[in-house]
């Protein structure tokens, strides 16, 4: 409690590494692969894809190897190896592979003694996990050109870690290497990581693992709305990887993941075949005005102004330019909404790009069941106009 207020009355000092001042957007392996479908081929189109549809140069830039890339056992040097198997190159002739596409390498590690596949997905191996070894490992990722990585917690305290100098330990021990490394923590959430990790981290999980169904991205979403006094500028809430492109979301559902995940200024990380996605999942992934949204300096995740029972909720999320808005319908009907803004014009249909006529300051729309649509208008900076708001019409 007390932690939580001083919190909310102190500016906290995020990591001091100068990296994720927006969030980092790329690819990963988990939600596509998961444990036993992970190699080198996966990961290498996964870097073409990524540059040959048109992704990087909308910004994602990252390709982040998960769990059940290593040697079932380290090194008689206590090193960490890769499975010759999954990689026969090596993970550094990978990375430079990623380099040479322009684009950044991430690699999963875990604090404990085990990663968590170990743990769930019967991944065998013997101490794969960085207890003991930080600095050797952080070492070791620095030499084969890391430059993300994603430490996750799994059960570490079953090995008598607790979170804060665990993850503490693996931020200090990669400053010392020197090289620049983007800082990825992942304890779900369940200690509320929000209220200390942003000295520690540039990014922490906000939630358990994301599931490829709406049921799984509906909760997370709700479970989102408390958090935005806690994210800036290279410390961010992460609400876990997309599921875009899996299992079966609807379209209307594809772009609510998205518009909401980039409301709430997530980290955005594919989790798909990216060489598979449709022309119309990939225009999602793609748009500039939500990636912008995502991407916006000020770093200021989206707050819940309205969300009165109807199933409709507006978010707003101040950004450089103004304000932005999602409408969000969370019902399985459609829902026809009237919206009033502080504006007489400037407002601009994000999916569409198009302008907005407005009508006494109103306009009448229809949301489909799950569905997002989101608008952005101008502001003056100090300006005290209302917030928009609407009815169900
Ligand atoms: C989970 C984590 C997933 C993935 C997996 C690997 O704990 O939340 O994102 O990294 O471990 O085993």
């Amino acid at each position: 409690m007390l932690l939580s207020i001083l919190v909310q009355v102190l500016p906290v000092l995020a990591l001091g590494n100068g990296l994720e001042r927006t969030p980092g957007m790329g690819w990963n392996s988990w939600n596509q692969v998961r444990c036993y479908g992970l190699n080198e081929n996966v990961v290498k189109a996964a870097a073409d894809a990524i540059v040959s549809r048109g992704l990087h140069a909308k910004g994602y830039e990252y390709v982040v190897v998960d769990d059940c890339w290593q040697n079932l056992q380290r090194n008689p040097d206590g090193s960490l190896q890769a499975n010759a198997t999954r990689f026969p190159s090596g993970i550094k002739a990978v990375a430079d592979y990623v380099h040479s596409k322009g684009l950044k390498f991430g690699l999963y590690g875990s604090p404990g003694t085990q990663t968590c596949a170990m743990r769930y997905d019967a991944y065998p191996g013997v101490g794969l996990g960085s207890k003991g070894h930080e600095q050797q490992d952080a070492n070791t990722f620095a030499a084969w050109g890391v430059d993300f990585v994603k430490y996750d917690w799994c059960a570490a305290e079953q090995d008598g870690l607790t979170r804060i100098p665990a993850f503490t330990a693996m931020r200090d021990a990669i400053a010392k290497t020197g090289r620049p490394m983007t800082y990825s923590i992942s304890e779900y959430g369940h200690e509320q990581p929000w209220l200390w990790a942003t000295p520690i981290a540039n990014s922490w999980r906000t939630t358990n693992d994301i599931q490829a169904n709406w049921g799984s991205i509906a909760q997370i979403i709700q479970n989102q709305a408390s958090l935005y006094p806690y994210s800036s500028p290279g410390a961010w809430n992460d609400p876990d990887m997309l599921q875009i492109g899996n299992g079966k979301l609807t379209a209307a559902e594809t772009r609510s993941h998205m518009a909401m995940w980039c409301f709430l200024a997530s980290p955005l990380k594919i989790g798909t075949d990216i060489a598979k996605l449709s022309a119309e999942t990939l225009a999602v992934l793609a748009n500039p005005r939500i990636i912008a949204i995502d991407q916006d300096r000020l770093g200021k995740q989206a707050r819940r102004i309205q969300n009165d029972g109807s199933g409709v909720q507006l978010w707003l999320r101040p950004i450089t330019t103004g304000q932005a808005f999602a409408v969000f319908n969370t019902a399985s009907t459609t829902k026809k909404v009237t919206v009033t803004v502080p504006v007489t014009s400037g407002v601009v249909d994000g999916w569409s790009g198009s302008a907005v006529a407005l009508v006494n300051k109103s306009f009448t729309i229809t949301v489909a069941p799950h569905d997002t649509l989101f608008y952005t208008y101008p502001q003056t900076a100090g300006s005290t106009d209302p917030e928009p708001k609407f009815v169900l019409s």
